[in-house]
């Protein structure tokens, strides 16, 4: 009986081939809308232009610091680029906790409290009165005019910190700074940690033309030909588009696979109606908390084939979005056959057993005309924030 009973709760967690290949097709329509001028302002998936108009090309150079903000770790970064023959990427980081009452009291305290640790980190390096460019990656959604403006659209992954939302982060930055007055740095990009991620794995590899993150949260970014962005200016060239897929599913179009216990989680979370729990997590972390708890050897078995089946599921979920996102890239080169790299981070894609290989096989069967290679980020997005602000400060330098 109680057999029976394990196997009717966890079948609406298995999907078909069928079922995966329609949300493929799901998530394909919802890109386009995020890109349509006329569709955009209601799309669910919002396709945020980044203002990163090309992967690195070896001749990046200088000394930065980095923020890196929304995974599980806050950490600051000085990361040291050397161009040229004797290229080579340095850097020094500390990673500082972000306590619970800051992630959700006031924006002010939380800003404070950045840049308290940037003061910290000046010191613990021993740079306290240099003034930096520095790059911020901050891995929420964004609307961005230009590569050093983002309005944050709301607060995901637990952040609940007050009058932030509609604010530019890069100015509260700029206020703490002021707000300190004791030193002063040049913020000149603000950075989603997927295009960190794909800009980091686009330095080794120029065919990297796709971030994805599969940790706190999960999220996409891929290079778009201007011509498809209809809110940007111009044709010519590509910009990064950070997808915000996270928010998949939030206008109701993929509720035929959402479970009772989805509702339940996502009810029950900081952010009701907000992506990450999709991924199923925190199912699989209240678990295993109930597990250190109070259990029998017969509810660990039961709990390691929940956590199977419903990771399972998630990766399953991953790979079919990311099929839609390389197959949209083969149609815009117009080939046959796609040769494409993706740039990974985030915990669950690393430390997962199974997660990264059910990832892959299931890309490979929903868009079996691209030939995917995925590349671990090994140094975070902080290298990748630097990459993208020794860009823009070129580009900056000359006018542009
Ligand atoms: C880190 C990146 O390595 O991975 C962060 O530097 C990113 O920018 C993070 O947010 C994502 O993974 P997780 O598991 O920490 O959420």
């Amino acid at each position: 009986a109680q057999r029976s009973h394990i196997d009717a709760t966890l079948a609406p967690f298995l999907l078909s081939l069928e079922t995966l290949r329609e949300v493929r097709n799901k998530m394909r329509t919802e890109l386009e809308y995020g890109l349509k001028r006329e569709t955009q302002a209601n799309a669910t998936v919002k396709m945020l232009p980044t203002y990163v108009r090309g992967t690195p090309d070896g001749t990046e150079k200088g000394k930065f610091l980095a923020l890196d903000l929304g995974g599980t770790n806050f950490r600051v970064l000085l990361v040291k680029i050397k161009s040229g023959r004797r290229r080579s990427v340095q850097m020094y980081n500390k990673i500082f906790a972000i306590p619970l009452e800051i992630m959700q009291g006031t924006g002010e305290e939380l800003f404070d409290h950045i840049v308290q640790c940037i003061a910290d980190f000046l010191e613990y390096m021993g740079i306290k009165g240099a003034r930096l460019p520095l790059g911020f990656t901050f891995s929420f959604p964004c609307r961005q005019a230009s590569i050093d403006k983002g309005t944050l659209v709301g607060w995901t992954k637990g952040f609940k910190a007050t009058d932030c939302e509609g604010e530019d982060v890069v100015d509260m930055l700029r206020e703490a700074i002021r707000r300190r007055n004791e030193f002063d740095l040049d913020i000149v990009a603000v950075v989603n940690d997927t295009v960190g991620t794909m800009m980091t794995c686009g330095y080794e590899d120029p065919n990297c033309e796709i971030g994805l993150i599969a940790g706190t949260g999960s999220n996409v970014c891929y290079m778009e030909d201007m011509k498809n962005i209809e809110i940007v200016e111009g044709n010519e060239g590509k910009m990064c588009i950070n997808t915000e897929w996270g928010a998949f599913g939030d206008n109701g179009c993929i509720d035929n696979i959402r479970t009772k216990y989805d509702k339940e989680v996502d009810e029950g979370s900081l952010n009701p109606g907000k992506q990450s729990d999709r991924l199923a997590l925190l199912q699989v972390r209240r678990i295993l908390q109930q597990l250190g708890l109070d259990s029998t050897c017969e509810d660990s078995i039961i709990v390691k084939e929940v956590c199977g089946v419903v990771s399972q599921r998630a990766a399953q979920l991953c790979g079919a979005g990311l099929a839609a996102i390389v197959e949209k890239k083969r149609e815009n080169r117009g080939v046959e056959r796609l040769q494409i790299t993706v740039g990974v981070d985030g915990t669950l894609y690393k430390l997962h057993p199974h997660f990264s290989r059910v990832l892959q096989e299931t890309v490979k069967e929903l868009a079996p005309q691209c030939d995917v290679t995925f590349m671990l980020s090994e140094d975070g997005s902080g290298k990748g924030a630097a990459l993208i602000t020794a860009v823009a400060k070129r580009l900056h330098n000359v006018g542009q």
